[in-house]
């Protein structure tokens, strides 16, 4: 009889759990962005405010033993959204890991998988969010220990609205083409309404559909501010603006439609988060959005959901 026995996983191969883990990708909302003309690169110069808000996407990331890298849709992805999904070379999520190689000289591999949910071309920044997280998430996975200087680097190179979700912040004045953020301290909490009519905006179209008229009163964009750092939905109210309102309702006339809609509901005033096509007004506090999303019930869109921002 044999007494002397092995420990069962002695001749088993050793292999390490390959690291991996999963972060939240959050949508953005503005309130408030004007334009201050074209710039000679073709940008351009924008002053807007944007806030972190609770809708989110989830990118798990997962370490390979070869150099691939690959992104693939999560089972639980809103439907509507897979069909739009690009696994090309255009996908943002691809884009920001090749450039964080190409910036570090390595050749790490990685799986990304996306739980998809924030709405595309929908001006909530789904894509640049998703950018920002994956900048965020393989420094981590790959050890890279790059600062957020360098990501920031890294991110404007990407696109404009990627800075903002790199800084990791509540809430900020975001200038230049964008990418310049300041963070602002926020009190409180905000609720939004949103909706998205039935088709999305492209923002370069957008954009070259503005005719430039006189920039709003420097005030409002302190108010806006104000309204922020103070939690005062009411002062945000009337402060909120977006000067590429009008081009979006002039190029998909359904936001008109829907603004208008959404106004004759709920007797608020509504607004459009970057260059749209989402759509949303301004609640009080966590049951009043519930009530008032509940009036939208029946409204003709593709997306309806409750934001809040702490
Ligand atoms: O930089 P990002 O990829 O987010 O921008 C998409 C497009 O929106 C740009 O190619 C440009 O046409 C337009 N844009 C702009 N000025 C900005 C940001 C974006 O004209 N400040």
């Amino acid at each position: 009889m044999n007494t002397h026995r092995r420990p069962p996983d002695t001749f088993a191969p050793v292999s390490k759990p390959e690291p991996a883990f999963q972060l939240r990708s959050p949508a953005k909302i503005n309130v408030f962005l004007e334009v201050h003309g074209k710039r000679d690169d073709g940008f351009h110069e924008l002053e807007t405010v944007m806030l972190r808000t609770n809708l989110y996407d989830v990118l798990r990331f997962e370490a390979t033993t070869c150099d691939a890298l690959r992104v693939r849709l999560a089972d639980y992805s809103l439907p509507a959204l897979t069909a739009t999904f690009p696994l090309d070379d255009s996908n943002l999520i691809l884009r920001a890991a090749r450039a964080l190689r190409e910036r570090t000289q390595t050749r790490h591999g990685a799986v990304i998988t996306v739980n998809k949910q924030i709405p595309a071309e929908a001006g909530l920044a789904g894509g640049s969010s998703n950018a920002a997280t994956t900048l965020l998430g393989l420094n981590r996975l790959w050890g890279l220990n790059l600062t957020k200087q360098t990501l920031h680097e890294t991110a404007a190179s990407l696109g404009s609205d990627i800075n903002f979700f790199v800084e990791e912040c509540q809430s900020a004045l975001c200038t230049g083409r964008g990418e310049q953020v300041a963070p602002i301290q926020t009190s409180g909490c905000f609720h939004f309404v949103a909706a998205q009519p039935g088709s999305g905006n492209s923002t370069p179209e957008v954009f070259r559909q503005l005719e430039f008229a006189d920039v709003t009163d420097r005030r409002r964009i302190q108010s806006t501010i104000q309204a922020l750092q103070r939690g005062s939905t009411a002062h945000l109210q009337v402060a909120s603006f977006n000067r590429l309102t009008q081009a979006a309702q002039q190029l998909n006339p359904e936001i008109a439609e829907l603004m208008h809609n959404m106004k004759q509901m709920t007797d608020r005033a509504v607004f459009m988060s970057g260059s749209g096509s989402t759509c949303y007004i301004m609640a009080r506090n966590q049951r009043e959005a519930g009530r008032l999303k509940a009036r939208l019930q029946h409204l003709n869109c593709r997306w309806l959901g409750a934001l809040n921002v702490r």
